[in-house]
């Protein structure tokens, strides 16, 4: 992408230029993270590797990486542009394009993920499962580098996120905390929940067994969700039942955890 036709990275240097000039205490990692690089692939290679880097494996190393994954596959970066915006438009805490990339590990650890399913899918399983453990360390969002994970998801807070192997999530979902995306450790296989696009999945909630959450459908906080649940509705409880529909046509975005009831 053309630096001078790209808005969002330009947004992203003036907000971080008001913020250092303003808060002296946060100049420096400011400028190391972002004002002193050519574009919003160079931040996010330096932001992430810096996260990610151990006594082991430096973060020189994993820039290196991380720059080599943007390269071969833009749609990564894509996928993180799209990310940014979904945080922005559905959570009323961020109020800058910044703020997700400097500050929410959600955000930063779905990023993370990214290059590690692609490392998944070049056939470099060993490096991608390292990944996998470092993000897991470091964030505390498990997401096992061969699962499927679309664009303009909104990964609220992060903390507690399990995915397992055969997890498919469409674009525009949004999740919140201490969600589990799992087997139910009665079936091998493609053994994993199917999310669709739209779904809003609440805080606490599990999600177990190879079941689709359809299109549009809302997913109440600390659910047990067993069973496959129809698109546009609203289901909660333990185990989940459906308890009304939805009216919007993306509840992930919309980010309204109010039960519709039938009329
Ligand atoms: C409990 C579990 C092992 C299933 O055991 P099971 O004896 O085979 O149970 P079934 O699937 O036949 O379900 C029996 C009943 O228990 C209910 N049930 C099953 N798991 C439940 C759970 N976790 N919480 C509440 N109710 C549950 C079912 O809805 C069903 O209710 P019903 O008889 O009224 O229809 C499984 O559902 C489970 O929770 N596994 C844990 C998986 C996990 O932690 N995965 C995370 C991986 S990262």
């Amino acid at each position: 992408m053309s630096h001078t036709t790209d808005n969002l990275w330009q947004a992203i240097r003036d907000e971080v230029t008001t913020a250092a000039a303003s808060e002296p205490m946060l100049a420096s990692f400011l400028h190391m993270t972002v004002l002193r690089h050519k574009s919003f692939d160079d931040v996010l290679a330096f932001h992430l590797s810096s996260k990610l880097a151990s006594a082991t494996m430096d973060a020189r190393a994993l820039m290196e990486l991380i720059s080599e994954a943007l390269q071969a596959d833009p749609l990564i970066a894509a996928a993180a542009r799209a990310d940014i915006q979904a945080v922005r438009d559905r959570d009323p805490a961020c109020k800058a394009f910044s703020t997700p990339l400097l500050f929410f590990k959600g955000y930063q650890a779905l990023q993370c993920y990214r290059v590690a399913h692609w490392l998944w899918r070049e056939g470099r399983e060993a490096l991608a499962l390292h990944l996998q453990n470092r993000i897991s360390e470091v964030f505390a969002v498990d997401i096992h580098p061969a699962a499927r994970i679309g664009k303009g998801i909104l990964l609220d807070h992060g903390t507690g996120f399990v995915v397992g192997e055969t997890v498919v999530i469409d674009d525009n979902v949004s999740i919140l905390q201490e969600v589990t995306l799992g087997g139910t450790g009665k079936e091998s296989g493609d053994r994993h929940p199917k999310i669709r696009t739209g779904v809003l999945i609440g805080a606490g909630a599990k999600i177990l067994g190879n079941i689709e959450i359809g299109t549009g459908a809302k997913v109440g906080a600390g659910s047990v969700v067993l069973e496959p649940v129809p698109p546009h509705v609203t289901v909660v409880g333990v185990p989940a039942h459906i308890v009304g529909n939805c009216d919007e046509a993306q509840p992930a975005q919309a980010m309204d955890h109010r039960i519709i009831e039938d009329q």
